[in-house]
């Protein structure tokens, strides 16, 4: 393939699917166990249950699921691409078990850990793999299981996180084309990377000095803001650099953190609210798997069809995020 030829080549979405542990966790039981309530939960985050992982269930099983749904029946991929920040160890990588679970030989594999903003990354790796030849079929995956990285004390944490997966499969296309992905806009900030933060379990502090370490902490009113600001600030300059004006969108699916951050971004980008994509209620926030699951929900309701344009932008600890556009593809 020619660097010039491409340089043509673009990211189509061929492929879509979703994965939710069967087990339902309700407000009401969080409630039962901590300070907080249902009204509390449902006005300020949106969210009125959320899934959580059987024992012995982990991401790798999340992701195999979701990325058999995206394969379809036949379906082949010749990289993987997983966003996780939860992968089921620390060494190796998750995604090379996924694409042996999925029978994709030897498969290009790896995991790409932008926390919240993973999905959206994950994308634009795929794509990069694709406009450089590297690979024509890419089977992107978000998956997590947060609940494992939450102190179950924690009422700040609790009600918001929840587990799943999702994925969509890439195939080679062109630019044009009903599907294809891009422009992509894509950033972080370190030096506020506490926000959102595990202290211990990596090279940092291997073993947890306080058993609580290895619980993830958030300064929940400070992310907020920023994931309001940052989600606004990068949807305008991959539309710009689209060429879109925000009139142009059908539909605006944001990482699902907080139905209040989703709504409070689209007003900001003078966005109707009947734009905002959410199935927050349903799931809370799944992390990496939060934009496939939400399109997955979405076409399956009918809430998002053939010809919709589409504005994805994510936010996550790190600080990440990003965004990127496409016009819905019809999907066998
Ligand atoms: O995926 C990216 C990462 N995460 C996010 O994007 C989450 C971003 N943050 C949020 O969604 C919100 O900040 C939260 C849902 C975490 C908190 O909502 P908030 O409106 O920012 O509440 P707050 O932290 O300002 O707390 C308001 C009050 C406080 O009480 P006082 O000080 O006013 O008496 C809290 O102690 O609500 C209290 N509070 C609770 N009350 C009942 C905090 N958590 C709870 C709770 N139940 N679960």
């Amino acid at each position: 393939m020619s660097a010039v030829r491409s340089q043509h080549r673009a990211a189509v979405v061929a492929g879509l699917g979703g994965a939710l542990p069967e087990h339902v966790v309700t407000n009401h039981e969080i409630a039962a166990r901590l300070d907080t309530t249902d009204e509390w939960i449902r006005t300020r985050t949106g969210i009125r249950e959320r899934r959580r992982v059987a024992p012995g269930q982990s991401t790798v099983d999340l992701a195999e699921e979701a990325g058999r749904a995206a394969l379809g029946p036949d379906g082949h991929a010749d990289a993987v691409v997983l966003a996780t920040s939860t992968a089921d160890q620390l060494c190796p990588a998750t995604a090379p078990q996924v694409a042996a679970r999925l029978g994709l030989g030897t498969a290009l594999a790896l995991d790409v850990n932008a926390v919240c903003s993973g999905f959206v990354y994950a994308l634009a790796t795929a794509a990069g793999f694709i406009a450089g030849g590297m690979a024509e079929r890419v089977l992107v995956i978000g998956a997590d299981v947060f609940t494992s990285l939450v102190d179950p004390d924690d009422r700040t944490t609790v009600p918001i996180f929840g587990d799943g997966g999702g994925a969509v499969l890439l195939r080679a296309g062109e630019p044009g084309e009903r599907g294809a992905l891009g422009p992509f806009d894509l950033h972080s900030e370190g030096e506020l990377a506490k926000l959102l933060w595990v202290e211990a379990g990596g090279a940092a502090q291997r073993v947890p000095e306080n058993p609580k370490d290895r619980f993830m902490v958030m300064q929940g009113t400070a992310v907020f803001r920023q994931a309001c600001a940052r989600m606004a600030e990068s949807s305008r300059a991959v539309l710009d650099q689209a060429g879109w004006m925000v009139g142009d969108v059908d539909r605006f699916v944001g990482h699902q953190a907080n139905i209040r951050i989703l709504q409070a971004t689209a007003k900001q980008l003078g966005m109707p609210a009947d734009a905002v994509v959410s199935n927050i209620d349903r799931v809370g926030n799944t992390s990496a798997a939060s934009i496939p699951l939400a399109l997955a929900d979405a076409v399956a309701d009918g809430t998002l069809t053939p010809g919709h344009r589409v504005l994805l932008t994510a936010f996550g600890a790190g600080l990440t995020w990003g965004s990127t556009v496409l016009t819905w593809p019809e999907l066998s």
